[in-house]
């Protein structure tokens, strides 16, 4: 991987089993980006720890989160994919990364804010930290483009900072990342309660939906999604369950919203249910026969982190040893 082409770093935690607004606010575009970028999509293992995780648990979820990527079409002949606590760099830069960040703007972290109020019981440091291995996840690989969901947008802001700083003290070392939201689907709001964000840890499961439901329990989530009571099908700040179904429309489908406004327009939100729903069954279809294949193939998927492992390494590695060099430390 000589770079020619940008480059792409993303990743997600494998704290829970993957939702619609992973699929739509991430993997979906880290596909189309593949041709035209070179993309790392690791499965950020480290990170996942913040929270409390049962080890069996975590070991069973990196791997089907993996296998989701790959099943969505990550194709690691063409993109690098690997597991976060493979690369030693990531925690190695991110020591680096915090004498160079204020606990003031960790404070100011709408995620560190959220989590800690949901885990009272265990506000731990590494929560607090967090954006800085976030940080490190990606200026390890200078990448130039982040592809994620709305509500990472704050980490990639800091992750721009803490590089501007370290230039401006160091000289001219990290590149400095943008994020990339996508035009559709960049919030998925709870299918239960469309104010609040969808989450693969909503302890609600009728407010997420599972990229690997089946059918039946699909069609049965989008049946029970929250409305509202005007019967117009149509985009608008007071209508967000309405708004929702129709980002997750238009995201599955390619479609604009004005197309899927259009499309609705005059009917009845029992069939408009039931066509959102119909649209994520036929768009999920492909990637669960696909996951299924991958489980029976645990040599493959093991080949592909292993792979992965190497060129992360190398690639992060050159960055650690230049940061090293910068700062002051004696090379080995
Ligand atoms: P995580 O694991 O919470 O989510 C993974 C990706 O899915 C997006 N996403 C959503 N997009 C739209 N609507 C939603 N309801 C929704 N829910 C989640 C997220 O924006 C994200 O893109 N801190 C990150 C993981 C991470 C990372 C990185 C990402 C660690 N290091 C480096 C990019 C680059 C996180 O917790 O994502």
């Amino acid at each position: 991987m000589e770079q020619t082409k940008k480059r792409i770093f993303s990743g997600i935690q494998p704290s829970g089993d993957l939702s619609l607004g992973n699929y739509i606010g991430a993997i979906k575009n880290w596909v189309n980006l593949q041709d035209d970028y070179e993309c790392l999509y690791c499965i950020v293992d480290m990170h996942a720890i913040t929270v409390r995780q049962t080890p069996a648990d975590l070991r069973r979820r990196t791997l089907e989160v993996l296998m989701q990527y790959l099943a969505a079409g990550v194709d690691p002949e063409k993109s690098c994919v690997f597991i976060q606590s493979h690369a030693s760099t990531h925690a190695e830069l991110s020591w680096v990364l915090s004498c160079n960040t204020q606990m003031g703007e960790l404070s100011r972290m709408t995620q560190f804010k959220e989590k800690s109020k949901k885990h009272e019981d265990n506000i731990n440091a590494g929560l607090f930290t967090y954006p800085i291995l976030m940080a490190a996840d990606i200026l390890a690989y200078q990448a130039d483009l982040v592809p994620v969901g709305h509500d990472q947008l704050q980490h990639v802001e800091l992750a721009r900072d803490i590089a501007n700083r370290f230039n401006h003290f160091y000289g001219d070392t990290l590149t400095v990342p943008e994020a990339y939201i996508p035009k559709v689907g960049k919030r998925i709001m709870s299918l239960q309660t469309p104010e609040m964000k969808m989450s693969k840890s909503d302890p609600n499961p009728n407010g997420f939906v599972r990229l690997l439901d089946d059918p039946d329990t699909i069609m049965r989530k989008f049946k029970r999604a929250v409305t509202d009571s005007d019967n117009v099908i149509k985009a608008s700040p007071e209508k967000p369950g309405v708004t929702n179904l129709l980002s997750i429309y238009s995201a599955v489908t390619n479609k604009t919203m004005e197309e899927s406004e259009r499309e609705f327009d005059g009917k009845g939100y029992g069939d408009f249910k039931l066509a959102v729903g119909e649209a994520v069954v036929s768009a999920l279809k492909p990637l669960q026969t696909e996951f299924d294949r991958l489980s029976k193939d645990k040599a493959y998927v093991e080949a592909v982190y292993k792979k992965g492992a190497e060129m992360a390494n190398y690639l992060s590695n050159r960055t650690l040893r230049k940061v090293y060099k910068k700062i002051g430390f004696i090379a080995k």
